[in-house]
């Protein structure tokens, strides 16, 4: 979608919150200049939305959460931070050399205990979860390949517990979410989960536009019922 006035005045609101509600500090300045200098792409949440997480974790009085989706580590580090020191953060990641940025920034956080880094692709790392259950998970966090969000999103409610969260990034995509003729596998993708999501009876959910740093997008929200 084309830059517009309202893109600028949103990014400006947007570092206007996070100066004053998610300030940056070492650690995740960190996370920032090691994945741009591996040529990591710049799709990690915003500092705003890592806040958010973050916030998630501690109503739920997390202590785990599993994240689909791990690239250089800035939304895990966000949402590991805010668990108890015995809480655990298990996060997937199709590419090793993402997942080798991740590790060295959950090192310089000093979180490497918390969190368990697993690198393949997402959905043989869940069914092998499936085969063998861990303990249920109460906050998860879907935001790897689109295509494959309907999957991710079955092996969640699965996975989370009663009363658990289960939070989606990129759900409306500039709003190109409204468009079944869409040609983007990512596009349909998302259309897949919401019609999947919305008649799912173990969760209650809706979804959330956002503007800000990362342009017209949105958060899905599903709160799994129990039990
Ligand atoms: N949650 C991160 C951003 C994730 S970007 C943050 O906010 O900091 C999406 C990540 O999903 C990328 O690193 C990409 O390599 C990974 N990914 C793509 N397809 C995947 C798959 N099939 N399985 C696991 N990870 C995948
Ligand atoms: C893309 C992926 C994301 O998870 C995101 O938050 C923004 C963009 C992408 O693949 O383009
Ligand atoms: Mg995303």
């Amino acid at each position: 979608m084309a830059a517009t006035m309202s893109d600028d005045r949103w990014a400006e609101v947007d570092r206007y919150i996070a100066e004053q509600f998610a300030p940056s500090d070492p650690v995740l300045d960190a996370v920032r200049t090691s994945s741009l200098d591996a040529g990591l792409p710049e799709i990690q949440v915003s500092p705003v939305q890592g806040k958010l997480l973050e916030l998630f974790v501690r109503l739920l009085r997390a202590r785990r959460v599993l994240e689909i989706g791990t690239l250089g580590g800035y939304s895990a580090i966000w949402m590991a931070r805010a668990l108890p020191p015995d809480g655990r953060l298990v996060t997937l990641e199709l590419e090793p050399r993402h997942a080798e940025v991740a590790r060295r920034n959950f090192e310089r956080a000093g979180l490497s205990s918390r969190i368990e880094l697993i690198v393949g692709p997402a959905l043989e790392s869940l069914e092998a979860m499936a085969r063998t259950p861990p303990p249920a998970f109460d906050l998860t966090f879907i935001d790897a390949d689109k295509k494959g969000y309907p999957d991710y999103f079955d092996r969640a409610v699965s996975l989370t517990r009663p009363g658990g969260l289960i939070v989606i990034d990129n759900v409306v995509r500039g709003g190109a979410v409204t468009d079944p003729l869409s040609p983007l596998e990512s596009v349909q993708g998302v259309r897949r989960l919401n019609e999947r999501m919305a008649q799912e009876p173990m969760v209650s959910a809706v979804e959330i536009q956002t503007v800000g740093a990362k342009g017209y997008d949105g958060f899905a929200l599903a709160w799994r019922r129990g039990p």
